[in-house]
């Protein structure tokens, strides 16, 4: 979408040879699918915290007044200050995991990243698993979360810098299509385990963690690290080679695409202090979005559908199975939903699927009511969905995506670490904050997420470049050709 500001310089200066080769297939499915394991922590906790046994063992008194105390304010009975430490505490670690996370993938590579995230998330599920005090439950979150905290630090970066220009979007986009499998499949394991007798279901739904863990950590151990990594770690001959078996060309057709990636090495190499590096001026367009684009992504809400859909439909009056069976039906919605970007973002560009996202937000926020007829209730989910499929289709994968692909390799990783941290500590506010809010905003909360996507918007359609088609260490053009970030560029020395 070129906007009426010049915005769309998306027709790139370079275009590298280079097909799309089986191996390069391989290499970035495998890595993003790590995102399950993201996923999977935010599908299972909402529909772990519904059931009654697992209420009933760590958090007593939420189960009495969901099971027994039928006084409290429909809204208020899930605000437990221990619940919500529960579900929020990964996100904390995962926050701090990934400033340690910035300097492994920066001097160790990736995939090094992601083999300790995989490795460190297996332990945090099988803790989880075992609890017998509250005390396991949350040391297993924490882990889960450093776990986190490394593998979104690494695969967007990893799949950026593998993949051809041409189809960095629709690769990258893949990682969100595994975080929203993975929040499915922790929705249907939660839907099955919460039929299982005696009262241990919680244990395979959380123990469940496990298997995406050991997905990731296995084939990290497969995966070749990226050229521009092996060049940051020194190896010249290595990383030529990895650059054409990837792109599949002649040693010839390498050459250009080559040294620029070794050009942009070496000027990452002066780069002693990415982080003090990262607060020039010449930086501060990229810096910017890489601290709005994750503030406005958790601002759309997705999260307090995404945790709490189970409790939200129980709030509002549904029963355990059918609040199980909602969140089950959102979870197909926003996988599927996914599917359009992962077609569309190279085709039609970010901002095209950012700005028209409002446009499904519409619906979704119109169901704003506090008493519930059943019609009502099922009109209720279908905006939801309507909602849920918006940010799926935009919000979800390119708040990954965009981020990912504007920093200039001397400050990647960092740049990468600020994206997490500002997701995650978003994230944490509002599975903090959220039931608190929801006891006594009820659905006026919903208004107030609405605010913000319209403030989002206008952000996008005035300050974010096209970027699809434009090769990673080109990206410096998109600011000097933007209206208003050009000022911040220098004319001359574009990468330095
Ligand atoms: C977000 C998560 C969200 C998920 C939903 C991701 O892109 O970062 O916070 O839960 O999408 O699919």
């Amino acid at each position: 979408m070129a906007g009426g500001f010049g915005i769309d310089v998306s027709k790139a200066d370079k275009v590298y040879p280079g097909h799309l080769t089986p191996y390069v297939m391989v290499t970035c499915l495998a890595a993003a699918f790590g995102g399950l394991i993201f996923g999977y922590d935010i599908g299972i906790s909402g529909g772990v915290t519904s059931m009654a046994p697992f209420l009933q063992k760590f958090f007593p008194s939420v189960y009495h007044k969901d099971a027994i105390d039928k006084s409290t304010n429909q809204y208020c009975k899930f605000n437990d200050k221990y619940l919500t430490l529960f579900t929020s505490s990964l996100y904390l670690a995962a926050l701090f995991a990934s400033f340690i996370a910035s300097r492994v993938t920066r001097t160790l590579g990736r995939r090094m990243s992601m083999l300790l995230g995989g490795l460190i998330f297996f332990i945090g599920a099988l803790l989880n698993a075992l609890a017998q005090a509250i005390w396991m439950l949350i040391v297993g979150r924490l882990l889960l979360g450093i776990g986190v905290g490394f593998s979104i630090q690494s695969i967007p970066l990893y799949v950026s810098e593998m993949a051809p220009a041409k189809h960095r979007g629709s690769l990258n986009v893949i990682f969100q299509l595994a975080i929203t499998i993975g929040i499915f499949a922790a929705n249907l394991v939660n839907y099955f385990t919460s039929k299982i007798k005696g009262g241990h279901g919680w244990r395979y739904s959380l123990g469940g963690a496990m298997v995406p863990a050991a997905f990731i950590f296995v084939s990290a151990l497969f995966l070749p690290n990226t050229p521009n990594s092996m060049l940051e770690q020194g190896d010249k001959e290595k990383a030529r080679a990895m650059l054409k078996r990837i792109r599949g060309v002649t040693d010839k057709e390498v050459e250009a695409e080559f040294d620029d990636i070794l050009a942009a090495s070496e000027a990452s190499k002066q780069v002693k202090h990415p982080w003090r590096n990262i607060f020039k001026r010449k930086y501060r367009p990229q810096l910017i979005m890489a601290v709005l684009i994750p503030f406005f992504q958790q601002l759309t809400g997705i999260n307090v559908v995404m945790f709490y859909a189970p409790v939200l439909f129980k709030t509002i009056g549904f029963g355990d199975k059918a609040s199980l069976g909602s969140a089950l039906i959102t979870g197909i919605i926003n996988m599927l939903a996914t599917l359009i970007s992962v077609y569309g973002t190279d085709k039609w560009g970010r901002r095209a699927l950012f700005l028209e996202a409002f446009i499904g937000w519409k619906f979704g926020v119109s169901g704003n009511v506090t008493e519930l007829p059943k019609w009502y209730a099922i009109l209720l989910v279908i905006f939801i969905c309507c909602y849920v499929a918006a940010f799926a289709w935009s919000w979800g994968p390119l708040g990954w995506l965009v981020p990912s692909e504007i920093f200039p390799l001397e400050i990647r990783s960092a740049g990468q670490t600020v994206v997490v941290t500002v997701n995650m500590l978003m994230t944490f506010l509002v599975a903090q904050l959220f039931l608190n809010m929801l006891c006594h905003m009820k659905f006026g909360l919903f208004i107030f997420f609405a605010f913000f996507v319209a403030v989002m918007t206008f952000f996008i359609y005035f300050f974010l470049p096209e970027t699809k088609n434009i090769p990673i260490e080109e990206m410096q053009q998109v600011w000097r050709q933007h209206w208003f970030w050009k000022r911040f560029i220098p004319d001359e020395h574009p990468q330095v």
